[in-house]
């Protein structure tokens, strides 16, 4: 039987375990600029032990973001940011790939370069909120606009400099984020591409801006060294898709068709429920390695692994709270208990003052 223990070839790199740590929106980088900083590399070097580190959500683009305080991947002092925390993590063993994030329609005008109206596949408002300063508290995302046909070509290039900025900064590799809602789900699901152009209309149509925009980070990392995350039964940030099954088992066909080393799949997010008919055609459509993340625990975990439905488990909020989740869950410890009210913004409070197992309670 495989346990949650062993190590895991994912693509060109060898993973020690098969205990994830998910990519957490924690919106703690330097101001101005979104800029990472020696805290994150602290957080970042104290979960070294995870199989695989995914970075958090970053911004491709100051087009984007969407939340105050999440770092960008697209200015050179972003790329000497996170180059602290690359060196950090690897001095302390570990592995680290990068969050590829544009926001698309969540986001707000106040986020925006010049107070632009962010930009979607169509004009549909999602019913999000967002943080826009410390003191906003939770606003309403803006209505956005279609983006022209014309300007895909510059999306695709805004992933693409970020995926060689990744690179430059010293990552493993890089994860694609077309979750949760945003720019590339927005696209990929029937609720918010009404498009009638080649980037909308089919699922053919529906799917072109996400597989360009893959192809165009293989072409800078290798396929071996790219993951892609989706959510296919989430509604997190407005979603729907009248076909869930067939959109996102489709798109997982395509991904492996390229070779990507991994697929990331958030089963379960905020409310949302998991559900096998959606989940089981995408894990048989995908050759490559199989992540699934949402909600696990110890033994949910290990009994997903067990069943051959997934082939590691990204973990979210335990990894908040236990720096050292593997040695935890191998030795069945006690975990600590994450803290929401220091989930986003603030310090290294919540952030990097979890304590780690005691020598003594180890023997
Ligand atoms: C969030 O900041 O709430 C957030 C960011 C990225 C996600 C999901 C949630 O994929």
């Amino acid at each position: 039987m495989t346990t949650l223990h062993e190590s895991l070839t994912v693509g060109a790199i060898t993973l020690p375990n098969r205990v994830l740590m998910a990519p957490l929106t924690r919106a703690r980088s330097a101001q101005p600029g979104d800029i990472p900083q020696a805290i994150n590399a602290t957080h970042y070097a104290q979960r070294a032990s995870a199989g695989l580190i995914i970075a958090e959500a970053s911004q491709i683009s100051p087009q984007g973001k969407g939340y105050a305080f999440t770092p960008g991947i697209y200015s050179a002092e972003q790329v000497e940011g996170w180059r602290l925390v690359t060196d950090a993590v690897h001095e302390a063993g570990g592995r680290i790939f990068l969050q590829l994030w544009h926001v698309g329609r969540v986001s707000h005008v106040d986020l925006q370069p010049n107070g632009a109206d962010p930009v979607a596949p169509s004009a549909i408002r999602s019913p999000a909120q967002t943080i826009i300063s410390a003191t906003s508290g939770r606003v309403d995302v803006s209505m956005p606009r279609a983006l022209e046909t014309d300007e895909i070509p510059g999306i695709v290039e805004q992933y693409r400099s970020a995926a060689q900025n990744a690179k430059d900064a010293g990552f493993d590799g890089v994860e694609i984020h077309g979750a949760n809602g945003y720019l590339l789900d927005q696209f990929s699901r029937t609720g918010t591409n009404k498009r009638t152009d080649a980037y909308g209309g089919s699922l053919e149509n529906r799917l072109r801006l996400p597989l360009e925009v893959a192809d165009a980070v293989v072409g800078v990392w290798g396929a071996d060294r790219v993951g892609y995350r989706i959510s296919p039964t989430g509604d997190f940030n407005g979603m729907s898709d009248d076909n869930p099954a067939q959109t996102f088992s489709t798109l997982a066909t395509a991904l492996s068709d390229r070779g990507l080393a991994y697929l990331h799949v958030v089963e379960e997010f905020r409310g949302s429920t998991r559900d096998e008919a959606i989940l089981d055609p995408i894990r048989e459509a995908f050759k490559g390695v199989y992540i699934a993340n949402g909600g696990y625990t110890a033994a949910t975990a290990q009994e997903r692994i067990s069943s051959g439905k997934a082939d590691a488990i990204a973990f979210g909020a335990l990894f908040i709270a236990n720096p050292d989740l593997p040695e935890r869950l191998r030795l069945g410890a006690d975990l600590n208990e994450p803290d929401p009210s220091t989930f986003y913004g603030g310090d290294e409070k919540g952030y990097n003052d979890y304590p780690f197992l005691e020598a003594a309670s180890r023997a």
